[in-house]
C-alpha cells in the first residue's frame, strides 16, 4: 500500500492507473476506521481496479471547535488496518494542502440540506461538499463509495455529483450494524460502557416504526409516535430530530409511502448518534426475520485498543 500526503502525487498515480486502462475506487473517510468502512472498501474493490482510501479530518465541517479537536483519530491503527484490507492507496493530505492559503471556495447544495442534519448543524454540508469536490478533483476516482448510514450526505454528494458534472459514478453501501443494531461510527468510541449498552435503542426505535408501518400504518405523526416511544423507553436519549421524509426532496412528509425514510438524531450523554431506514425496506426484513436483531447485546469488539 503506497500512503500519499501529496495532491500533485496522488493526480499523478491516479492519471498513470487510468491511462493504463485501470479504474479507480475510492472511498473518502475521517479515519478511525471501523467495520462499516471497512465494508466500503470492500465494495470499492468490486467496483474498480484501484482502490483508494483517504483518510482527512475536514475541519470545515464541524460545527464546534470541540467535536473536531475530539474527533477519534489514530493513523497507526487505520493504516494497518487498510494494508491488511488490501488497499492500494492510502491518501492523507494535510489541511494546508486541502484548502491553501487563501482558499476562498464553497461548493455548497441547497435544499437537500434544510431539513435534518442540515438544519441543526449549519454549515456542515457545505463543508462536506467542498471537501468531497475537493477530494474527487485529487483523486480523479471512477466510483466513489458512500454509507447510506450518513443517508442526507449521500443524497447531497449525489445532488453534487449530478449538477457539477463530475465525472464518476457513486455506489452506496448498506448500514453495517453491531449485534444489538446500533450503527456503526467512529463517534461510538466516546460512550460509556452505560451509554453504550442503551445506544442499540435508536435502531430498535426505527424498527418499531417499521413494525408499525409493516402493519399498514402510513400517517407520518403516528410511525414518528412509535419510534419515540420505544426511544423514550432509555430516558437518556434527547432527541434532536425524528423525520419521515422523501428521499429525493430530504423534506418532511405527513404520510409515508414505500419510499419514505425514517431518519433520527439523538444525542447519548456527549454524543450525537444518528441512523436511518427505508420504512418499507426494514418492515419487509423484519417480517422476513432478516434484519439485525433490535435485542442482542451490544457488543465491545472494535478495532481500535482502549476501546
Ligand atoms: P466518515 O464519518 O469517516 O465516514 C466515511 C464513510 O463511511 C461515509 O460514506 C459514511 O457514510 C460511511 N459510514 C460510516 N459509518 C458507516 C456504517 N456504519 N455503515 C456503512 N457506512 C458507514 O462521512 C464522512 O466521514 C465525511 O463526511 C466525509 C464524506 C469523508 C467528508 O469529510
Amino acid at each position: 500500500m503506497k500512503v500519499v500526503r501529496s495532491v500533485a502525487k496522488m493526480q499523478e498515480l491516479s492519471r498513470q492507473t487510468r491511462s493504463a486502462g485501470l479504474t479507480v475506487g475510492f472511498v473518502p473517510t475521517m479515519g478511525y476506521l471501523h467495520d462499516g468502512h471497512v465494508s466500503l472498501v470492500h465494495l470499492a474493490r468490486e467496483s474498480a481496479n484501484v482502490v483508494v482510501v483517504s483518510i482527512f479530518v475536514n475541519p470545515t465541517q464541524f460545527n464546534a471547535a470541540e467535536d473536531f479537536s475530539n474527533y477519534p483519530r489514530d493513523e497507526k491503527t487505520d493504516e494497518a488496518l487498510l494494508e491488511e484490507e488490501g488497499v492500494d492507496i492510502l491518501f492523507m493530505p494535510d489541511a494546508a494542502d486541502v484548502y491553501p492559503p487563501g482558499a476562498a471556495t464553497r461548493v455548497a447544495v441547497s435544499g437537500l440540506t434544510d431539513a435534518l442534519c442540515g438544519a441543526f448543524r449549519p454549515g456542515h454540508f457545505e463543508g462536506v461538499t467542498t471537501v468531497v469536490a475537493a477530494l474527487l478533483n485529487m483523486v480523479q476516482p471512477d466510483v466513489a463509495v458512500f454509507g447510506r448510514k450518513d443517508f442526507q450526505q449521500i443524497q447531497v454528494v449525489r445532488r453534487m455529483v449530478r449538477d457539477l458534472h463530475f465525472p464518476v459514478t457513486i455506489v452506496e453501501g448498506t448500514t453495517s450494524r453491531e449485534r444489538d443494531g446500533l450503527a456503526r461510527s467512529s463517534r461510538n468510541a466516546r460512550l460509556s460502557p452505560a451509554q453504550r449498552a442503551v445506544a442499540g435503542a435508536i435502531y430498535a426505535a426505527l424498527s418499531a416504526a417499521a413494525a408499525a408501518y409493516g402493519r399498514g400504518e402510513r400517517t407520518a405523526s403516528a410511525l414518528k409516535e412509535a419510534a419515540r416511544r420505544r426511544l423514550e423507553q432509555t430516558a437518556d436519549f434527547r432527541i434532536e430530530y425524528l423525520e419521515v421524509v422523501d428521499p429525493d426532496a430530504i423534506a418532511a412528509v405527513d404520510a409515508a409511502d414505500e419510499r419514505a425514510v425514517m431518519a433520527v438524531a439523538a444525542w447519548l450523554g456527549p454524543v450525537r448518534l444518528i441512523d436511518n431506514v427505508t420504512l418499507a425496506e426494514q418492515a419487509l426484513a423484519l417480517s422476513e426475520g432478516t434484519s439485525t436483531a433490535a435485542s442482542g447485546a451490544a457488543t465491545s469488539e472494535s478495532i481500535h485498543p482502549g476501546v
